[in-house]
């Protein structure tokens, strides 16, 4: 098969710490992942010490490897489309919490057909919940590949007249969206929600769960294109919010349009960038605020008083651990979106106004994401064949 396999990490060493704190700026932060110059010139680093800089994501190559063989508690998936996330990048660049050995294939999105089934005699055919032929989604390490080994446990059938495209950027965004909105935060008719980086991937899942919950959504983006996706996706106001009077904005939409304590402000911050210090200056009486991420880069610290002063919660979201510590969530988390996708409500968010086909995209797609020029999920069909069929 075919697989963007990282085999070692590219080491740039030594150079001067001023030169370190350059590439840091230059290369590492959220909003310019370029890849490292092909060429570094070694420069005699202050204390000696060598600093290293791993491998970015357009030195990536595709390679043959084997294709996996069927086995006795896992699915083989045939992958038509990969889902991009910011953290395949940090993975790939050897700053991911979780680093496979090496050698390892980057990715983790995906959606494809069942290829083979599990092969031990307690995964009895009968028990299984999927057949060979079956369209899938999930995530597991190894997306970036024609074929991928994944338990039962880590996949979801793509829901009827889903595109693989759409379904690859399913399995993280929308119960991230789902669990904060409905499980943590409580969104009910009428509330008036609050969604930062609302044409991101977990944003605009959040501005359509949120709506679909008969909520009226502000959303906030940082450029035009950005905020007519959010429009589209039926966010009702939408703010700019690199300007800087952004909670005065949102502030005067509150007075001019609620009434009561709704006045004051919105009921419900979705925050996927490190925002909760700044909207507390635009939050009703008994808001709730979503810590769902850091995309800015930083980790804020707030001003407790202002949460005891407004009479508000700030409210965290990990949805990944819910496997771990609280099953019986996911599951009810994905039968709302389920049902939010069947009524019509919930529709797939990927990224159109770019195509990546082939593995061979990856490196670009990945470099499109981290340097935030994209909006919603950024997916690459690695089945070549469905670029034919356009
Ligand atoms: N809590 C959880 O369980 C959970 C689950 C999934 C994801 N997350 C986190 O949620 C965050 C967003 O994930 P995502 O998948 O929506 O990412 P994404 O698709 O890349 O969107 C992130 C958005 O953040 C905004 N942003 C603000 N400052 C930025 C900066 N300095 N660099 C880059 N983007 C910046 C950008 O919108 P503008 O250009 O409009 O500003 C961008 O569209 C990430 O931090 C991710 O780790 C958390």
């Amino acid at each position: 098969m075919r697989a963007v396999q990282v085999s070692e990490y590219v080491k740039v060493s030594p150079i001067t710490r001023h030169r370190q704190s350059f590439l840091y700026t230059k290369y590492h932060t959220r909003s310019n992942l370029n890849p490292l110059p092909p060429k570094q010139t070694p420069r005699k680093s202050k204390t000696n010490k060598p600093i290293h800089h791993y491998r970015a994501p357009l030195d990536l190559k595709t390679t043959e490897v084997p294709t996996p063989t069927p086995s006795p508690d896992k699915y083989l998936i045939e992958i038509h489309s990969a889902g991009t996330n910011f953290f395949d990048i940090l993975q790939i660049q050897g700053k991911y919490q979780h680093q496979p050995p090496l050698p390892w294939i980057g990715g983790a999105e995906f959606a494809g057909t069942i290829a083979a089934l599990p092969t031990s005699s307690a995964s009895a055919s009968s028990s299984l919940k999927y057949k060979v032929g079956d369209r899938v989604f999930g995530a597991t390490q190894g997306a970036y590949a024609t074929h991928v080994l994944a338990p039962e446990s880590t996949l979801l059938p793509v829901p009827p007249g889903w595109s693989f495209e759409d379904a690859a950027g399913l399995f993280v965004t929308a119960p991230t969206s789902y669990g904060g909105l409905v499980h943590r935060a409580g969104v009910k008719e009428g509330d008036w929600v609050l969604v930062h980086a609302a044409a991101g991937g977990v944003g605009l899942s959040a501005v359509q769960i949120a709506k679909a919950k008969g909520a009226t959504v502000i959303a906030t983006a940082g450029t035009a294109r950005k905020r007519e996706i959010a429009k589209e996706f039926g966010a009702d106001y939408v703010v700019d919010y690199t300007d800087k009077a952004w909670p005065e904005i949102v502030k005067k939409l509150c007075k001019e349009n609620r009434s009561g304590n709704g006045a004051a402000g919105v009921d419900i911050v979705y925050d996927p960038v490190g925002m909760i210090e700044a909207s507390l200056k635009c939050v009703a009486w008994n808001a709730r605020l979503l810590v769902i991420g850091f995309a800015a880069g930083s980790i804020e610290k707030v001003a407790l008083n202002r949460v005891l002063l407004k009479n508000v919660s700030i409210v965290g979201l990990h949805w990944g651990q819910y496997a771990k510590f609280e099953t019986g969530t996911v599951g009810e988390v994905w039968k709302g979106i389920f049902d939010l996708v069947a009524q019509g409500k919930f529709r797939g968010t990927a990224f159109k106004d770019e195509s990546f086909f082939g593995l061979d995209s990856v490196p670009k797609a990945l470099q499109a994401l981290g340097g935030r020029e994209t909006w919603g999920k950024v997916v690459v069909n690695v089945d070549e064949k469905a670029k034919s069929k356009l």
